[in-house]
């Protein structure tokens, strides 16, 4: 088992192991008084997992109750929220009670957002069980539901408890929901470490899940412990994500949010290469790496649309988008490019 602490607001360790999931009881124990427990997560997970984790809550002793909603970036929304709150309140949870986000983004985000919210603050305890929340969303604390108007619109930071990650559970994941996790580990080797490359090439990430998380999991700690609000450093993680986030859109979210991010990736690297930001080996290192683990890395859409979305990014700020541009592996900058320049970063 690898443990890692994070030094934010509220601080908490990531503990990585397989079999862990059974240990989720004796887990909340240690983390004091609680008598409910409310297991948010969806329809998918529910069915693999659910039963494990209730019953490891049970046998420690607490009061059990489950948050069942159907799979889907679709629940992501007020309504799925206003029901968990609602139900919350219906079964007398209070300020030492806790929530466990069993699941992918979706789970943790939106579990993770009613733990911030329901009577200012209850504890929360993140149990990811997709790639992508093992290394990215249940790290950092950014909780938030979808408004129709667009993606995390409504949000903040609040951080969890625990998270506790049992690699065994990504063996059930399908495998375009793997792929789309390996988009996020390979951001992580784009922006920090070369060495890390190397072992993703060397072998898949499926082979060497517990070494692969607690590498992405060190590298967003250092992120995030820096600048916890996402006022700076942690800008560095939105690799791909500028781009990407229009492409997601512009398929009407059927392109998954790791091929988005792929797609936007690789689209950075190129406009990087052709303006004088790294070189043909790194732009041709970056689509390898893409192209070996299965994701996109053609965008199908026209840079006016792409901008048009660019444009309307929340991250926009004094009319300037501050993109992510990798310089070689292992090393990004931030530029921030005028409004009326991302025609040369959209190619
Ligand atoms: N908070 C953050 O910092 C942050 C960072 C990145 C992404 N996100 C958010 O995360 C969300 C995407 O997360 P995701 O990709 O995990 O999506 P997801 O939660 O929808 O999970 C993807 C699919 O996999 C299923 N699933 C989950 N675990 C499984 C398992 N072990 N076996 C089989 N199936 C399983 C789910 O039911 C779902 O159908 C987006 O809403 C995005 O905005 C948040």
């Amino acid at each position: 088992m690898i443990s890692i602490d994070i030094k934010n607001s509220g601080s908490y360790t990531v503990k990585i192991g397989n079999g862990l999931l059974d240990t989720a009881g004796d887990e909340v124990k240690k983390l004091g008084k609680t008598r409910k427990v409310c297991i948010v997560t969806d329809t998918h997970v529910s069915a693999l997992y659910g039963q494990r984790v209730r019953e490891s809550l049970e046998s420690a002793g607490f009061d059990v109750f489950s948050f069942i909603f159907p799979f889907g970036e679709q629940s992501k929304n007020l309504s799925v929220y206003g029901r968990l709150v609602e139900d919350l309140c219906n079964n007398r949870f209070t300020r030492s009670d806790l929530i466990v986000a069993l699941g992918g983004g979706v789970v943790g985000d939106l579990a993770g957002f009613a733990a911030a919210t329901f009577q200012r603050g209850i504890r929360y305890i993140q149990v990811p069980t997709t790639l992508l929340a093992a290394v990215d969303s249940s790290v950092g604390g950014k909780t938030a539901v979808d408004l129709t108007g667009g993606k995390n619109q409504v949000g903040c930071f609040y951080q969890p408890s625990l998270v506790l990650c049992d690699p065994d559970t990504l063996k059930t994941l399908p495998d375009e929901e793997y792929r789309c996790g390996c988009a996020e580990v390979i951001k992580y080797a784009i922006l920090k470490s070369r060495a890390f490359y190397n072992e993703l090439m060397d072998l898949p990430a499926s082979e060497q899940f517990e070494h692969v998380i607690a590498t992405c999991v060190e590298m967003k700690r250092d992120f995030v412990q820096e600048d916890e609000f996402d006022k700076g450093v942690r800008m560095f993680l939105n690799l791909g994500h500028s781009i990407g986030h229009a492409v997601e859109a512009l398929s009407g979210f059927t392109t998954l949010h790791g091929q988005a991010v792929a797609i936007g990736t690789a689209a950075v690297a190129r406009a990087a290469e052709k303006n004088g930001f790294c070189s043909t080996d790194t732009l041709g290192d970056i689509l390898t790496i893409l192209e070996k683990y299965g994701l996109p890395t053609e965008n199908p859409y026209s840079a006016k649309d792409i901008i048009d979305l660019m444009l309307s990014d929340k991250k926009l700020i004094d009319g300037k988008l501050s993109l992510i541009v990798p310089e070689e592996i292992g090393k990004c900058r931030i530029v921030p490019v005028d409004s009326g320049d991302l025609g040369k970063w959209v190619l």
